[in-house]
């Protein structure tokens, strides 16, 4: 969201946590304009509401990023169908929910960029993600599913599969996973949030004007 912000874009937050969306909203409203809105992506009419949100606020929609995600990783042998089913949901109806309400905005516009954030764990495969590795794969079959729709209504679709990120998930990770993984990217290191935003900025922006139905893996070069 900073790395939009910075770049001009007036913002709205919608996530299932408000209190942490409004203090999102609230850190970047002295850089530009932010809303934050309570959102849960499995309900479409919550979706559409949050989508409404922002036409209405800001008079357009035209970039939505589809990021929502829940892990709820186990072996098969302990993995419950709840968890199974909670990860599809808010991965693959949210993104689906995401992508339809969003759609409906910009074929009226004849504009807009859709980025659905898929996962590394969706190409290759993660012990322990049956769940989160079928729903992001899912979401790049999605992804060019939509991506074919809309084209000619000018809205573009395409997808980003981060690999291993520093966020608060990634760093409560005991040292001996991290080492694992570490000695799996070539670059060495672990991504920053804002690296994954910065394609999510150049995905958005006239900048990639030519690129739909793509899925830009930002790894560090892991698993190429
Ligand atoms: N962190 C990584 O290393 C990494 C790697 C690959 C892919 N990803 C993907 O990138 C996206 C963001 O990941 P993150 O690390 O910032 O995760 P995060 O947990 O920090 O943020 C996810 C957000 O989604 C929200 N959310 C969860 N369920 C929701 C629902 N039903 N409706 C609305 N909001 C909901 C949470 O409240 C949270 O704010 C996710 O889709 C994740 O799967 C992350």
């Amino acid at each position: 969201m900073e790395a939009f912000v910075e770049a001009g874009a007036q913002v709205v937050i919608a996530d299932l946590d408000l209190e942490h969306a409004r203090a999102a909203a609230d850190a970047l409203r002295d850089r530009g304009a932010a809303e934050a809105v309570r959102c849960d992506v499995q309900d479409g009419d919550e979706v559409g509401a949050a989508v409404a949100t922002a036409v209405a606020v800001f008079g357009s929609l035209d970039v939505m990023v589809n990021n929502a995600g829940i892990a709820r990783d186990a072996t098969m042998r302990r993995m419950t169908e709840s968890q199974f089913d909670q990860v599809i949901s808010v991965h693959l109806k949210g993104c689906w929910n995401g992508l339809r309400h969003a759609a409906a905005v910009m074929r009226e516009q004849r504009s807009g960029s859709i980025i659905n954030l898929s996962s590394i764990s969706g190409k290759v495969g993660f012990v322990g993600q049956t769940n989160y590795s079928a729903a992001k794969a899912g979401i790049v079959g999605m992804t060019k599913a939509a991506a074919k729709e809309l084209a000619h209504l000018g809205v573009r679709v395409n997808a980003v599969q981060p690999g291993l990120i520093r966020t608060a998930m990634t760093e409560a990770m005991p040292q001996h996973i991290w080492d694992t993984k570490l000695a799996e990217i070539p670059l060495q290191r672990a991504g920053e949030p804002s690296e994954v935003a910065s394609v999510n900025l150049f995905l958005a922006s006239d900048m990639s004007s030519y690129l739909t139905g793509t899925v830009t893996e930002v790894t560090g070069g892991r698993y190429m």
